[in-house]
């Protein structure tokens, strides 16, 4: 357990999630599953353990994290001037992928915040993270368990081999509570505001929260101070093209006749798209949803096959999961164009 280097994967039985709460408290780190991705978890009132997420993610220090709690019972406790809009969201979607931007309470410190006086607050759908949040009794801050700029992590080995070294055996753990089931970041919706506006898309689409609430404010515009809001970000190492339907194949040819063989270019689709010869099929989603769900695997088997290039194919339509698997995929293809 204690051999520096690799730390080891721990189960999330019932001595796991007792042992993660007590790390927790005593300001040592903890990597646990959620339904969208692996979060690297702190607790919230610690600006040194806070101090350290930051370290081993390699984050800048003005990007806020998001502080996780049990239920929207607790939204009093980390927020103020909550809006009415914003009760209804955390009632209709918590515990779920839905992330409310508002305005924060004096419990919550400039640490976690990156001095901005607005927080992040998301009540996870897992059992896991829910399980932990109880022991611990608290507020957990943690953004997505992956280097800075990198692609989120959808399974406890993904946090394990991406951040494992800078994790210390002694005071960290990492709990394996299986895939993530939904596989891509939260909807964020900013709160602050008059009517809500939505920074990143998630498995909550833009249809299902405007039923709810209303217009919404166009345009995710999004300032620096998201970092999931950077034009190039998710990335993996290979490079990343977009294709509409049906022109995968032509686009492998041009690549082919550039130098790149098919055998070294991954393909990204939904099944029924027919594979170009040669290249590597990377997964094979029925919808948006389990292209979601499998998209970061996907990315990763890409760069562990020491892949050139993957071709993919972005899903239509308004669902949530679609429009959050074409906005990561546009950020990843971003990627080299800097
Ligand atoms: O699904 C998720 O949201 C996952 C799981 C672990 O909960 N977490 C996650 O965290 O994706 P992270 O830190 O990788 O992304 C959180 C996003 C960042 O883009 C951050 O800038 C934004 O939320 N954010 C946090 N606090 C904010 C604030 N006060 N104002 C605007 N954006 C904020
Ligand atoms: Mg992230």
């Amino acid at each position: 357990m204690s051999s520096p280097g690799l730390i080891a994967i721990t189960k999330a039985d019932g001595a796991g999630v007792e042992a993660a709460a007590e790390r927790l408290a005593s300001g040592g780190l903890v990597a646990l599953p959620t339904e969208t991705v692996y979060g690297l978890g702190a607790d919230a009132r610690n600006p040194r353990a806070v101090a350290r997420v930051y370290a081993v993610k390699g984050r800048p220090a003005d990007h806020p994290l998001i502080v996780h709690i049990a239920s929207g019972t607790e939204l009093e406790a980390w927020a103020v001037h909550i809006p009415d809009y914003a009760r209804r969201l955390a009632l209709a979607f918590w515990p779920g992928p839905l992330t409310l931007i508002l305005a924060r309470s004096a419990a919550v410190g400039d640490f976690v915040t990156g001095g901005q006086t607005t927080v992040a607050l998301r009540a996870p759908d897992h059992s896991v993270a829910q399980a932990v949040l109880e022991r611990f009794g608290g507020g957990i801050a943690a953004p997505s368990a992956n280097r800075f700029g990198r692609v989120s992590p959808t399974t406890a080995e993904h946090v394990q081999a991406d951040i494992g070294e800078r994790l210390d055996a002694a005071t960290d753990l990492i709990l394996d509570g299986g895939a993530c089931r939904i596989g891509v970041e939260s909807t964020i919706v900013d709160c602050t505001g008059p009517a809500g506006r939505i920074l990143r898309p998630g498995a909550i689409g833009v249809e299902q929260v405007e039923a709810l609430i209303g217009p919404l404010t166009a345009g995710s515009s999004r300032a620096p101070r998201v970092p999931g809001g950077l034009r190039s970000h998710y990335a993996p190492n290979a490079r990343l093209v977009l294709a509409d339907a049906g022109d995968a194949s032509q686009i492998v040819s041009g690549l082919a006749g550039a130098g790149t063989p098919p055998s070294r270019i991954g393909f990204l689709a939904l099944a029924d798209e027919p594979r170009p010869d040669g290249v590597v099929r990377l997964i094979a989603p029925r919808d948006a949803r389990e292209y979601a769900r499998d998209l970061y695997r996907a990315l990763r088997e890409a760069d562990y096959l020491d892949l050139a290039v993957v071709v993919a194919v972005p899903p239509t339509g308004s669902s949530g999961a679609a429009v959050a698997v074409r906005d990561r995929l546009r950020r990843a293809a971003a990627h080299d164009a800097g």
